[in-house]
């Protein structure tokens, strides 16, 4: 019986003192990342010890919550050549379910190229793909995972709901839009794109709450394994939360060594709610930053590659786009125990928020106007010339 197979109480592990890092304890227990893992009755994403640093473990309990995580890959070895538990790091929401912490996003931003999803999928072993209507990348994606030969049920795909489609009655017809577009019945995460409603909507408390709840039905269903939020602060969690019956089980937001919202994260720490960092190369414009570029030639490594270190060490769940195949694999392979940044490097990039804590690479200011604005899904592929979906990909000629 190997480790994922296992439910119920491991004695052995009772009775121990083990660290608490940053109000959370590691389980000390390896090959579980597809289990919930209960230490001392609580669920371990929502442990948290702030004044202490040991705690004696009384009790640790093992539960398998769903088959659908566990892989079925066979090799012990990832396809680009280092071990597969490190190829599976995941972290876990705090339902039980396992959410890759590295992933692929594909918004219509900078273009598309069906080949190095693919890529992405079946050669390297990226197993989350981060996608939503509003980028017009659903049914690109779908080509793309039939042509990896990836089974659906081994992907954990994000999808999410653009604020024009925000209100009781338009949910699930858009849900429905995603999934169909999708080629899929179910989605493993659901995101509120934006906090903010379009203009002319009387209530938008009301309307954020109702569109929440048609979320929680979502899961109730069986329709989505997890929903959550997206830029979300402090103040729209909180109101959110007045009136829902399960609090996000993410908050996807901008996050690099620029942009590192540190009492946001806390924040989401306290309620249980996996943050989910977005633009993790701040779309390149950090690439060169000193201490980036210093850090790198110190571990030999790229400076994106230091950039995703440092998020995944941070446990953000990461998820960078790159349509060139080179790139994808040089993404994916800092999930190798050989790309791990020490103390003294960590402490160097977190300390780059006390200088350039205000650099947003997305505005956040224009969300009103962007929502507002009548352009249809995807419509900065037209304007990229770096587009190559299946269709077009065949005859190697960009999208007009
Ligand atoms: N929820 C939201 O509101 C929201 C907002 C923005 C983004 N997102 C999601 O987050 C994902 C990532 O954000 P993003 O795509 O905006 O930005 P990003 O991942 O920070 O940066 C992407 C840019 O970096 C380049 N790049 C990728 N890998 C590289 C490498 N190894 N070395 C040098 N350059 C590299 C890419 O160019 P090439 O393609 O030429 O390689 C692209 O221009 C999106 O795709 C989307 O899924 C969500």
């Amino acid at each position: 019986m190997g480790p994922t197979d296992f439910n119920g109480t491991l004695t052995a592990a009772s009775e121990k003192e083990v660290d608490v890092l940053n109000g959370h304890i590691e389980s000390g227990l390896s090959g579980l990342s597809h289990s919930t893992v209960y230490i001392n009755s609580l669920p371990t994403p929502l442990l948290l010890y702030k004044s202490v640093n040991r705690i004696t473990v009384t009790s640790v309990v093992v539960q398998n919550l769903d088959p659908r995580q566990v892989t079925k890959s066979e090799s012990s070895v990832s396809p680009i050549g280092f071990p597969m538990e490190h190829h599976q790091w995941s972290v876990q929401l705090y339902n039980g379910i396992a959410m890759p912490i590295l992933g692929l996003g594909t918004t219509h931003n900078g273009g598309y190229n069906h080949e190095s999803v693919v890529y992405a999928l079946k050669d390297c072993g990226y197993r989350l793909v981060d996608t939503a209507k509003r980028y017009g990348t659903e049914a690109f994606i779908k080509e793309a995972i039939l042509d990896s030969g990836v089974p659906r049920e081994d992907i954990f795909l994000t999808s999410k709901l653009w604020p024009a489609d925000y209100g009781q009655a338009k949910v699930l017809p858009a849900f429905q839009g995603s999934l169909e577009r999708l080629g899929t019945d179910y989605l493993d995460l659901y995101l509120l794109h934006w906090p903010e409603v379009p203009t002319g909507i009387p209530d938008r408390r009301r309307c954020l709450d109702e569109t929440w709840r048609a979320l929680e039905l979502l899961v109730e269903s069986g329709k989505c394994r997890a929903i959550g939020v997206s830029n979300f602060l402090e103040h729209h969690l909180d109101s959110l939360i007045e009136n829902a019956s399960i609090i996000p089980h993410v908050n996807q937001c901008e996050f690099h060594p620029y942009q590192n919202p540190l009492s946001l994260r806390h924040y989401c720490q306290e309620l249980g709610i996996q943050f989910e960092g977005y633009c993790p190369l701040a779309k390149g414009r950090i690439l060169d930053d000193p201490v980036v570029v210093q850090v790198s030639q110190k571990n030999g490594k790229t400076p994106a590659q230091v950039l995703l270190r440092w998020s995944i060490q941070n446990g953000v769940v990461t998820i960078p786009k790159s349509t060139k195949l080179s790139r994808v694999r040089e993404n994916f392979e800092v999930l190798s125990p050989k790309y791990e940044l020490d103390h003294e490097d960590m402490i160097a990039l977190n300390n780059l928020r006390f200088t350039h804590r205000t650099l947003k690479v997305v505005d956040l200011s224009r969300m009103r106007q962007t929502i507002d604005n009548k352009l249809a899904d995807g419509y900065k592929l037209k304007m990229s010339k770096n587009v190559f979906p299946k269709s077009v990909h065949s005859v190697s000629k960009p999208i007009e």
